[in-house]
């Protein structure tokens, strides 16, 4: 059985589509055969980073409409066929309600090691839907006050949802940018604002974001594709050394 995994994060942009799309390239890398739920309804996007927007005919809601079956809305990524996309609806009215969401992934979880929902930003319906079928969560934190201040509340509302295995992962993150910000003494400090155990630190990583600009995995030699390596090992319950930059 797949364990199911919500990304998500209080502040708007701060990559948990990029998170997914990369944390699932690296659980592929580990022999897992991951699928990608995009719970953004109205604003998907993880079918443009993993360059299938071209093909898709069905999405998330036509499985639920019976307009197709599950498997004709499943996408593999081209350059990665173990990585497998289920798009959003593109309109938010056909957003899922949270027990149609569970009983879809109940069904999706004895095909594929991971399923990684990609969440809305926010804690409004949307989450409530990517939440539900969760076995835990993954904020997602740019190393800013408003970013960490808004993860004690996801973490709050992700307990209300009954998802109690929360870790952090801070994205995007600069060394010399941070210490430059000087609102933090180090980052312990923001993990304890945060209120989550740490799961692992992405760079900031501008050939990770080209590469999503052009519909490509983050993969090879980008920073940002060895974090998320040794993010998925973490996942996999291995020891692995934090590293920053
Ligand atoms: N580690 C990184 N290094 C550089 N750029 C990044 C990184 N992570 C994300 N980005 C860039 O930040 C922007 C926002 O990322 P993304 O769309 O993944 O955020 P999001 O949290 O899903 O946003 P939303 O709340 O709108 O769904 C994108 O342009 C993306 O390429
Ligand atoms: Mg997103």
């Amino acid at each position: 059985m797949g364990i199911v995994t919500v990304i998500t994060s209080g502040k708007g942009g701060t990559g948990k589509s990029t998170v997914t799309a990369g944390l699932g390239a690296a659980l592929v890398r580990r022999g897992a055969r991951v699928l990608l739920v995009d719970c953004d309804a109205g604003m998907r996007g993880i079918d443009l980073m993993l360059g299938v927007s071209g093909e898709l005919v069905f999405d998330i809601a036509d499985i639920i409409n019976g307009n197709c079956t599950p498997v004709s809305a499943i996408y593999p990524c081209k350059t990665m066929p173990e990585l497998y996309i289920l798009p959003a609806p593109q309109n938010v009215r056909d957003e899922l309600s949270p027990s149609v969401m569970k009983q879809l992934t109940d069904v999706l979880k004895g095909y594929y090691d991971h399923i990684l929902v990609d969440c809305p930003a926010g804690i409004g319906s949307g989450f409530e839907t990517a939440a539900a079928p969760a076995d835990r969560a993954v904020l997602v934190a740019n190393a800013e006050p408003l970013s960490v201040r808004s993860c004690n509340k996801v973490k709050r509302k992700l307990q209300y949802c009954s998802v109690e295995d929360v870790s952090l992962i801070i994205n995007r993150f600069n060394l010399r940018r941070f210490r430059r910000m000087d609102v933090y003494d180090d980052l312990d400090a923001v993990i304890d604002e945060a209120g989550a155990r740490l799961l692992g630190i992405v760079p900031e990583d501008s050939a990770a974001s080209a590469a999503s600009q052009k519909g490509l995995p983050i993969e090879g030699r980008m920073k940002a594709s060895f974090a998320f390596d040794r993010i998925a090992a973490r996942l996999d319950g291995k020891n692995v050394p934090l590293e920053i930059e």
